[in-house]
């Protein structure tokens, strides 16, 4: 795990190169949504692994079938909401739940619309009370422009204060991280990798693509039907 000089709290997993090499499999456009779809889990399983490294643990005794010994607990593990923005955070959040299995967990549907203005629309959200000892894990794929989870973050503010809010992402432009630290400076940030620069239709380069399309499929859009109410 590695800070980033251009922020506090800003880290990156560029060290690791397991977690690179299933970066480099989900940015590969050959990949299909089985396998980035298991990519993402095996992200958010590691990603969490490594998130344990920033907790609390709390040193205890522990008895073997033959002799006590030493042994440790993680003391924020068991305090862990993970907030998932659909659609694409879905596989991450299986992947973090198997590291934070006593977690609550939030749901947000929050979409982004088209340049210029990417205005968010936020038309589900299901968040449970967030108290003074909980770490939030906001899980978002994409940090891009940073508008949906600038949105994410004030709705999770009216739940309650954590002791941690954290967002866990795969790829993040630095436009994004910059608007996310201004507006929250207490806001911590893990993502595999911060990429070079956001392009016009608020895309990350070289990034991966739409993340949520590519787990899930493209959405077709339907034509308007004329509305026919039949009366029995
Ligand atoms: N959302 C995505 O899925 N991909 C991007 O590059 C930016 C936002």
């Amino acid at each position: 795990m590695i800070e980033d000089k251009r922020w506090n709290g800003v880290y990156s997993f560029e060290d690791s190169p397991y977690l690179m090499e299933v970066l480099t499999e989900l940015r590969d456009k050959n990949t299909d949504s089985i396998a980035f779809r298991k990519g993402l889990v095996k992200l958010g399983r590691y990603m969490g692994y490594e998130l344990t490294k920033t907790m609390e643990v709390e040193e205890i005794k522990v008895e073997t079938p033959l002799e006590e010994t030493e042994g440790i607990v993680i003391k924020d593990r068991k305090n862990v909401v993970i907030v998932t923005v659909l659609r694409a955070a879905i596989p991450l959040m299986e992947g973090l739940i198997k590291v934070f299995e006593h977690a609550r967990v939030g749901i947000v549907s929050a979409s982004r619309g088209k340049a210029p203005k990417f205005e968010i629309e936020m038309n589900y959200v299901k968040i449970p009370q967030i108290k003074p000892e909980d770490t939030v894990i906001v899980t978002d794929p994409m940090i891009a422009t940073g508008s949906t989870l600038l949105k994410v973050i004030e709705e999770i503010k009216k739940y309650g204060t954590p002791k941690r809010l954290i967002v866990l992402g795969v790829l993040a432009a630095p436009e994004g991280i910059g608007r996310i630290k201004t507006a929250y400076p207490e806001v911590e940030i893990f993502v595999t990798k911060i990429d070079r620069e956001l392009n016009d239709h608020g895309y990350i380069l070289p990034g991966l693509g739409d993340a949520g399309d590519r787990a899930f499929g493209a959405p077709i859009k339907l034509p308007i039907l004329p509305q026919v109410h039949t009366i029995e």
